[in-house]
């Protein structure tokens, strides 16, 4: 996202009016997960800001009887949602970001959100919630999956599976999972989405895992030795994913979006097709 992200985090880059990292943190919410950790580092301070309380803002709307917008600016998240955020001091890969949190986490099972795909259910049941709940029925681990072109394997973590490919909302026992294979070398087009439900033991996988592909700790790699001692499996989700690491995935992400806001959605959807026009 160069050159807008040369002196903004990409996460704060806007989706209509809410930031990024905002829709990430609500698909947690909605998946009734209250405890918040952001693993981040000293250039993304905006993030932990925004997610503070800005009282000079606060006292000017109130002052000028903006009493919608403070609402909006106040009301981020719900009440009994904390956010905590720890540092990632250097930038030795997803699996060692994760392995940041792991004083807060402690052993608990915890989810993973990666804030470049954004997840949007439509209205539908939020697949986050479903994983959640399946690993609180089953014990077994559950990663979010999609199936993606055969000549896009190498851009993302794919999975082998033991059965076939599960229908949308259900999951189905993994027996590899593999980190930007070789397109040609995939054991299948199935691939990591960037939501993950673990259980705590992985954290101390991940202390021990050795540096992977891009010689970074990979989040891929602990989750393939987790598969060696506890069941793993993949979901295929139902709802639909925009990359926002990508030009194309994030102005896609707006053109979604902007057309189902509350209040911009029929102006915006008559603009668009007025430039289709
Ligand atoms: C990460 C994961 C990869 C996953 C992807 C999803 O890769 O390592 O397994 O498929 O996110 O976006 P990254 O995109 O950080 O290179």
């Amino acid at each position: 996202m160069l050159p807008a992200s040369k002196s903004i985090p990409k996460e704060m880059l806007p989706i209509v009016d809410r930031p990024a990292i905002e829709y990430v943190v609500k698909e947690a919410v909605r998946a009734g997960i209250k405890e918040i950790i952001l693993v981040t580092h000293s250039a993304k301070t905006a993030i932990e800001d925004y997610f503070d309380t800005q009282f000079e803002l606060e006292e000017q709307l109130e002052a000028k009887g903006k009493n919608t917008l403070l609402a909006q600016v106040r009301d981020i998240l719900p009440h009994d949602v904390s956010l905590i955020s720890v540092r990632q001091h250097r930038a030795l890969g997803l699996g060692h970001a994760v392995a940041c949190a792991a004083p807060v986490v402690g052993d608990a099972p915890f989810a993973v959100l990666l804030p470049d795909v954004l997840v949007d259910c439509d209205g539908l049941d939020e697949d986050l919630g479903i994983m959640v709940e399946r690993y609180q029925a089953s014990g077994a681990a559950q990663i979010m999956v999609e199936e993606v072109p055969a000549e896009r394997v190498d851009q993302y973590g794919i999975v082998a599976l033991k059965g076939g490919v599960p229908v949308p909302g259900e999951s189905t026992p993994m027996t590899a999972v593999v980190e930007k294979p070789a397109v040609g070398e995939a054991p299948s087009q199935l691939s990591v989405v960037g939501r993950y439900v673990l259980p705590g033991e992985i954290m101390g996988i991940l202390a021990e895992t050795p540096r992977g592909a891009g010689n970074e700790i990979q989040l891929t790699d602990a989750i393939a030795s987790l598969m060696e001692r506890a069941p793993v499996e993949a979901y295929a989700m139902r709802g639909r994913t925009f990359d926002c690491g990508n030009k194309a995935g994030y102005l896609q992400a707006i053109f979604h979006f902007a057309a189902r806001h509350p209040e911009l959605g029929e102006q915006v959807r008559e603009m668009m097709a007025a430039e289709l026009g």
